[in-house]
């Protein structure tokens, strides 16, 4: 791979929906795959005077859908790391909030701590690496820019919730439940590079509406507030 894909930011969206709010007010530029065995896609621009890059999951060829979900992103965050370095990334994207937590639909949440909720294993060492705990600084900078809400982020690779899990998030003061954050914060430690979780709440998961339903209702408003929150942040990114 070339210098010229490396970037001062690299913003990582799993879902088309999702990241086009973003690509349209940035002006990002298509540039195509970043390798031809990945459907993952890439997107390059200057913004606010800084090379950014978008990288989504790219479509299943086979299942005709997004690539959502935890292997997705743990590959395309690799991939992306590699091929851009840059100085920071973002993991923007959807979530569910909890009404019990004063979560409402189109809030931002910029999570500092990250872990899995379908992911035990018993077992000595491997409990821990399973749950896959994780911190990071907080960007008070861009908290204040993109005005979003403090909190843990809990990652699995289902849009439901079992009885179960309500149990595990009640326990650990989980505010919003995503499908990528903690498998990509795993990456960007194997590469040193700085991690933050931008999420905008399509759903409440104490909430008697089904997840779908909700999802569907409020995906567009949510990610065009996803998509200032971006913009905002990438316009203070510089003074991080
Ligand atoms: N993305 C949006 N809503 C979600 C939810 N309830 N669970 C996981 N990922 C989501």
């Amino acid at each position: 791979m070339t210098d010229r894909n490396t970037s001062d930011l690299l913003i990582q969206v799993a879902m088309r929906a999702e990241a086009l709010p973003i690509i349209h007010l940035l002006s990002l530029k298509p540039i195509g795959r970043m390798d031809p065995n990945l459907p993952s896609e890439l997107w390059q621009g200057i913004v606010h005077g800084h090379c950014i890059s978008l990288v989504t999951n790219g479509c299943d060829p086979e299942f005709d859908c997004d690539r959502i979900g935890t292997e997705s992103a743990a590959i395309v965050a690799f991939l992306a790391l590699r091929i851009t370095r840059p100085k920071l990334i973002f993991n923007a994207g959807t979530c569910g909030g909890f009404a019990s937590q004063g979560a409402t639909i189109g809030d931002i949440y910029m999570p500092t701590r990250f872990l899995f909720h379908d992911q035990r294993v018993a077992l000595p060492k491997f409990d821990a690496f399973a749950k896959g705990e994780k911190t990071t600084a907080d960007f008070p900078k861009i908290r204040s820019a993109t005005n979003a809400k403090h909190g843990t982020c809990s990652t699995g690779s289902s849009l439901d919730t079992t009885v179960d899990e309500m149990a595990f998030f009640a326990a650990e003061s989980v505010t919003c439940k995503d499908m990528e954050a903690a498998a990509i914060i795993r990456v960007a430690r194997d590469f040193q590079t700085p991690f933050i979780a931008l999420k905008a709440v399509t759903d409440l998961v104490d909430h008697r509406q089904t997840v779908q339903e909700a999802f569907l209702t409020n995906l567009k408003f949510a990610t065009g507030r996803l998509a200032d929150a971006v913009d905002h942040a990438a316009r203070v990114f510089s003074a991080v």
